[in-house]
């Protein structure tokens, strides 16, 4: 029997859309061989150059999501979105050229368990998900963070450290992919600044750089930490999905966000 395509989602000016995929290891055999017939032969090439069974699914899947939650944005199949990589590998839209995707942004983060997608319309963004159940890296903070963020760390009783590690670590890879230049950017020339309970203070080493950027952090499993980092103060709108399987709204708590506290000035040194 014909299935309807659902209809378009309405993506407003100021709005984020967050799709949560739940990550299985492996896939139902049917439905891996329906997935594959949308992807092209160069991603299908790319799949299969990952040596792990799990590693594949996890392309397969996150090619599907981005491609099946593009389609409720725009009247184009999943199969026929074209995607270009920035000069830092930063995925792009690049067609089908059609008004409708006009503006039409998107930036996935994955890790164990979990897929998250994120969608705007004219608006800066990236985002990283993490997750919490594995270990912090505590002994490789000075390396990552800048010398305020190790030192705030530190001064924390050592069972709050692994929680705080994930959030700088987000946070900072939000900012990163927001900016889509990798780790072309140090990652001590800029930081947060966590100490009051739900906000999000940022400054840049560079006093002269654009510090407007706005960041959320949301907490969508007991396992998952996700931070966000966009150029507007965006209204976030979450969604589940399994990929042309099922869909459904989600109710996700904003944990701390840069409008709960004004920008703080906090020297990365
Ligand atoms: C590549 C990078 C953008 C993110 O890597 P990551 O955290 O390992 O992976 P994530 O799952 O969050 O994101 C991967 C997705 O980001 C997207 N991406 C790739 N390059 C990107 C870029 N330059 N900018 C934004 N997004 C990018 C892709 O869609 C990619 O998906 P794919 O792997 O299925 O192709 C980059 O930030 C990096 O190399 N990080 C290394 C980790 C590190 O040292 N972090 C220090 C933080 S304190």
């Amino acid at each position: 029997m014909h299935r309807a395509a659902p209809l378009l989602l309405p993506l407003p000016a100021g709005d984020i859309h967050l799709w949560f995929c739940p990550r299985g290891e492996s896939g139902d055999p049917a439905l891996e061989a329906t997935y594959r017939a949308l992807l092209t032969p160069q991603e299908l090439q790319q799949k299969d150059r990952f040596h792990f069974a799990r590693d594949r699914h996890r392309y397969l899947l996150t090619r599907l999501l981005v491609r099946s939650v593009l389609s409720r944005y725009a009247p184009i199949a999943p199969q026929d979105w074209r995607f270009a990589s920035g000069p830092f590998g930063r995925p792009r839209i690049d067609g089908p050229a059609l008004e409708e995707i006009r503006g039409l942004d998107f930036n996935l983060s994955h890790t164990a368990g979990l897929i998250v997608l994120a969608i705007a319309r004219g608006i800066e963004l990236g985002v990283d998900v993490e997750n919490i159940r594995r270990s912090a890296v505590l002994e490789a903070v000075d390396h990552f963070f800048a010398p305020s963020e190790a030192k705030s760390l530190a001064a924390l009783p050592a069972a709050s450290q692994p929680h705080r590690f994930f959030e700088l670590w987000t946070l900072k890879e939000s900012y990163i992919k927001a900016r889509g230049m990798g780790l072309q950017i140090p990652l001590d020339s800029f930081a947060f600044a966590l100490d009051s309970p739900e906000g999000i203070g940022f400054a840049l080493a560079d006093p002269h750089g654009n510090a407007a950027w706005h960041f959320q952090q949301l907490e969508p499993t007991p396992d998952h930490m996700v931070a966000l980092c966009s150029s507007v103060d965006a209204h976030i709108v979450c969604r589940e999905t399994a990929p042309l399987q099922w869909e459904r709204q989600m109710e996700v708590r904003t944990t701390r966000a840069s409008r709960i506290s004004p920008l703080s000035p906090i020297p990365p040194s």
